[in-house]
């Protein structure tokens, strides 16, 4: 009798710490990735950041020397690092950190060269590894905006398989759970605006990064002030500059669907109307709009319509919206038009999705919405 009994406690207890166990260890059904911007850490210090909206936080950027390709990092970075880790380590829920590593103010020839012999890139991915230890961070990105060519394209390939390899060979040696290894990536695998053809090392990705994070904003701005432009349509239907095809490409290159996280923009893109009474997207534009060259974080775009009772309008045929009051004309996606992409993105059964950027949102609005157009445990 009192063994059944105790057999029975067992097994009670033995179900509960198998359920507790699966539930910690579990993955996040979905990645809500965000890039916090150190240069606004006044605006928004890390001890501000509204955790419970987001899975991963990555502190942008750190740059290699552009000579030894180490990480030779100053005192106050140092500080900054820290108190980064530190305070979001404090907060509940937990959030995963990563550093991210270059951007798109880095340009891309040091990162070319770092990859191009086998010893720089050991130097730069052996100083990684001990950068994010040393400041304890859960992963490393990497931003290398973008491989020119089909050779670097090649050479970001070695380079992620190395990275891989060391990553995973430090982890057993410290018994440590690996580092999570991530790429920022141009929004389509194979295309680029600039038409030079390259196409991303999509096996190499596949096997040795955790998820990319597929930037799909940008298809329009201030390179081109002859008409207005959805900068993150989701769809295009006169071209293939949209998050559809792009996240299409890296489908169809092979990557996972779950390795692949949406990129989402907190900001939007201005344009000076021809006329005020044409002012849909594609309308006639002589220049660039409110803004510092063309730019308005997504607060701002809030801000500037509520003072000026500016028209709001949701364009379903892109999934973006635009607003616009006289000859001002603002392209960006609000709640109504990221909620959309976000249950495109889940339709296509993504990974999940990132903001470029932390501190651009008014008040949360977005990150919340978005959090609950995507819940856990589904
Ligand atoms: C590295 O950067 C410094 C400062 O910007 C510059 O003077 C130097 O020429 C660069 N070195 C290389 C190898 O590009
Ligand atoms: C981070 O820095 C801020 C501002 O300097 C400071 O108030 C805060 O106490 C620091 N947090 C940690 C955990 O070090
Ligand atoms: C879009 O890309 C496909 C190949 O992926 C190509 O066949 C098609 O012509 C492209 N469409 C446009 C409008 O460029
Ligand atoms: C920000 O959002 C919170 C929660 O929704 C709300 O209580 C607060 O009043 C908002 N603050 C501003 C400045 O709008």
């Amino acid at each position: 009798m009192s063994t059944n009994f105790s057999c029975f406690l067992c097994l009670l207890l033995a179900i509960f710490s198998f359920t507790a166990a699966a539930r910690t260890n579990a993955a996040p059904v979905a990645v809500k990735g965000a890039y916090w911007p150190s240069w606004f850490a006044d605006t928004l210090p890390p001890s501000a950041i509204e955790t419970s909206l987001f899975t991963h936080i990555y502190f942008a950027f750190l740059s290699p020397s552009n000579e030894t390709y180490k990480f030779e990092v100053s005192g106050s970075t140092a500080a900054l690092l820290s108190n980064f880790t530190m305070s979001l380590s404090l907060k509940r829920p937990r959030v995963k950190t990563l550093i991210s590593i270059g951007g798109g103010g880095d340009g891309p020839d040091l990162y070319s060269r770092m990859a191009s012999s086998s010893s720089t890139r050991k130097a730069f991915i052996d100083s990684s590894i001990a950068l994010a230890r040393k400041f304890g961070f859960d992963g490393l990105d990497l931003d290398w905006e973008f491989p020119q060519n089909p050779g670097q394209m090649e050479d970001f390939g070695l380079l992620l398989k190395e990275w891989r390899a060391a990553v995973n060979h430090e982890a057993r040696a410290a018994r440590r759970p690996p580092l999570l290894l991530t790429a920022a990536v141009y929004f389509a695998a194979d295309f680029f605006l600039d038409e030079v053809h390259r196409a991303y090392p999509a096996r190499q990705i596949s096997e040795n990064l955790d998820w990319i994070n597929a930037m799909c904003y940008d298809y329009h701005g201030s390179w081109d002030t002859s008409a207005t432009g959805a900068q993150a349509a989701f769809f295009d239907p006169n071209s293939n500059i949209s998050s559809s095809y792009g996240l299409g490409s890296w489908i169809r290159a092979g990557v996972p669907r779950k390795k692949i996280i949406m990129g989402l923009p907190l900001y939007g893109r201005t344009w000076e109307l021809k006329d005020p009474n044409i002012n849909g997207i594609g309308a006639a534009a002589v220049g660039l709009g409110p803004g510092d060259e063309g730019v308005l974080l997504y607060h701002q775009v809030v801000a500037f319509n509520k003072q000026n009772g500016a028209e709001v309008v949701y364009d379903k045929t892109t999934v973006s919206t635009y607003s616009y009051l006289g000859k001002s004309w603002i392209g960006y996606d609000d709640v109504t038009s990221t909620t959309a992409k976000i249950k495109l993105a889940q339709s296509l059964r993504l990974g999940g999705y990132f903001f470029w950027a932390l501190s651009y949102d008014n008040n949360w609005t977005i990150s919340t919405q978005a959090s609950k157009a995507w819940p856990y445990g589904r």
